[in-house]
């Protein structure tokens, strides 16, 4: 009989312990049994040897990618030992960083402070170009992707954005309108979605005067309008009803407990010239720069577009490519897995098309679609991208586990969730600094890559920099396989030189 005593007392020591602790979710929300998650976590390696599955399987990211992204955020140390357990030369289209037999040896040491959240600013002044009135220099080459409130908690909306606010990376709202929760110091890129949230007339339209009066309420620095997202392209959104909280239809304003659905097409433009023209009246409203978010089909618009900026006094300030594999809260499965080129095809196709108009060095190129791993972010940046985007792996590093639940409202993480019980387990503050270490580790590997690559910043990455191996023994240049042109890729030697002169960095190695 005592021992059962001891037992019961123990466990709800552990439940109240559970339940008030702050670090883990999952514990918060399943308290004793979240335990055996961590267990089984910990065996984990020894099972999967002999039954599961290896360390590069399961998707969309693999076991391998999640530790990485967890240990980075949890600032715990990301090595892997023994050596790569890939099969290195009998993969195909496996990347491969070239570095150079001399590293670059940086002229100064790092300011200490500085150097823990090892900021990377993009080599380009966004708005620049066309001359904002709030142009800026983004303080990253690495944010957090459009994610709505709504289809992300109230709990995970916070950790973003104060995340982003101690890390200095912008954090794109999502096509669902701009909440109380978006307001914890991180700059925002405001999304325009078909709905307009936060932006919209009575009849559903966008309403320049409710845009600018949204953009001066919060700390917007700049806007984007979404044409397509690369898992639904031309699908419009969709918040599934379980989600639609009294409060999420109050900031939409929208009908409570029904099915969210935003439009496929914009009611303020149907063709490249109305949509430069609404571009140009935004940016004069509110004055900060103004781009757009697209994945790829049909080549012809963005042929359209690049012409019309050439030929015309008007322009957008950066062009976001999504990638077909990038995420959702939830679309059909044909959309997620058919519709769209993947981020590698897509990109190389459109980035031609303005570096042959001219153009390339004056806009801000964006990409996004799995690129939250430094390999990938430098094949990015060398075929062109000044900055990339990450949604999933920003939610890995607040806590998501990959349950694929998003569509459900049952997300056990308290992150794509609107259940109160779920969205208590995340704790904001906590998780904010997972975010912030997640971002200042990956811009630490990316500047340490440039660096053993013999450049001074990754901007300076080209396809010249990468080889593709075949899986057969062989490689090709990843120039050649992208058909690069020499110079594409990288930003105009005027806008390198500011760059490394605010950085007090020389262009080559110091001697
Ligand atoms: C839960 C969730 C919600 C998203 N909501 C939006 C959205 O509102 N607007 C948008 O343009 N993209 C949205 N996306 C797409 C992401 O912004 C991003 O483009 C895509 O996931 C690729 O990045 P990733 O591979 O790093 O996740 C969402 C993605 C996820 C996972």
């Amino acid at each position: 009989m005592g021992w059962i005593v001891i037992i019961v007392l123990v466990l709800a020591g552990v439940v109240a312990y559970d339940l008030t602790q702050t670090k883990h979710a999952i514990l918060r929300n399943f308290p004793i049994i979240g335990h055996f998650r961590y267990w089984l976590e910990t065996i984990g390696p020894e099972l999967r040897q002999y039954i599961v599955t290896n360390n590069d399987e399961e998707r969309p990211f693999s076991r391998d990618q999640r530790r990485w992204v967890y240990a980075s955020a949890k600032k715990e140390n990301n090595y892997f030992g023994f050596g790569t357990d890939n099969e290195v030369e009998l993969a195909s289209n496996y990347l491969i960083i070239k570095h150079a037999t001399f590293p670059y040896r940086p002229p100064k040491p790092h300011n200490a402070t500085e150097a823990s959240l090892h900021p990377v600013p993009v080599a380009k002044v966004l708005g620049g170009w066309r001359d904002r009135r709030k142009k800026f220099r983004p303080a990253s080459i690495i944010n957090v992707s459009a994610m709505s409130f709504g289809s992300l908690s109230s709990a995970a909306i916070m950790a973003l954005n104060r995340g982003c606010a101690q890390s200095g990376c912008l954090h794109n709202t999502g096509e669902g309108g701009i909440s109380p929760h978006h307001d914890q110091g991180g700059g925002l890129v405001y999304q325009l979605g078909t709905g307009y949230f936060g932006a919209r007339s009575a009849d559903g339209n966008l309403d320049i005067d409710k845009l600018v009066e949204t953009a001066e309420r919060f700390n917007v620095r700049a806007i984007e309008i979404k044409l397509s997202q690369g898992a639904k392209p031309g699908k419009g959104g969709v918040l599934p009803g379980a989600k639609v909280t009294p409060e999420i239809a109050k900031i939409r304003g929208i009908p409570e407990g029904v099915d969210c659905l935003s439009p496929a097409y914009h009611r303020a433009f149907s063709s490249p010239d109305e949509l430069l023209d609404v571009v140009e009246r935004i940016a004069d409203a509110t004055g900060v720069p103004v781009g757009i978010k697209a994945a790829v089909g049909d080549l012809g618009f963005w042929h359209e577009l690049a012409r019309l900026m050439s030929e015309t006094d008007r322009g957008v300030d950066y062009i976001q490519i999504d990638g077909g594999e990038g995420g959702t809260g939830a679309a059909p499965l044909v959309f997620s897995d058919h519709v769209a080129l993947p981020f590698l095809v897509g990109f190389s196709r459109v980035y031609p098309i303005f570096a042959e108009a001219g153009l390339s060095d004056k806009i801000v190129f964006v990409g996004s679609g799995k690129l939250g791993f430094p390999e990938r972010a430098v094949l990015a940046m060398a075929l062109g991208c000044d900055m990339v985007m990450v949604a999933r792996e920003a939610m890995l590093a607040i806590g998501c586990i990959q349950a694929q639940k998003c569509e459900t409202g049952h997300c056990p993480t308290g992150v794509a969730t609107q259940n109160k019980w779920l969205v208590r387990g995340l704790d904001p503050t906590n998780k904010a600094n997972r975010l912030a270490n997640y971002m200042a580790t990956f811009r630490h590997d990316m500047g340490q890559l440039a660096n053993a690559c013999g450049l001074a910043h990754p901007s300076g990455f080209t396809l010249d920099h990468v080889e593709i191996l075949d899986g057969r023994f062989g490689s090709a240049s990843a120039r050649e396989v992208f058909k690069y042109q020499p110079g594409w890729g990288l930003p105009s030697e005027a806008d390198s030189a500011a760059l490394l002169a605010e950085l007090g960095l020389a262009a080559a190695a110091a001697k």
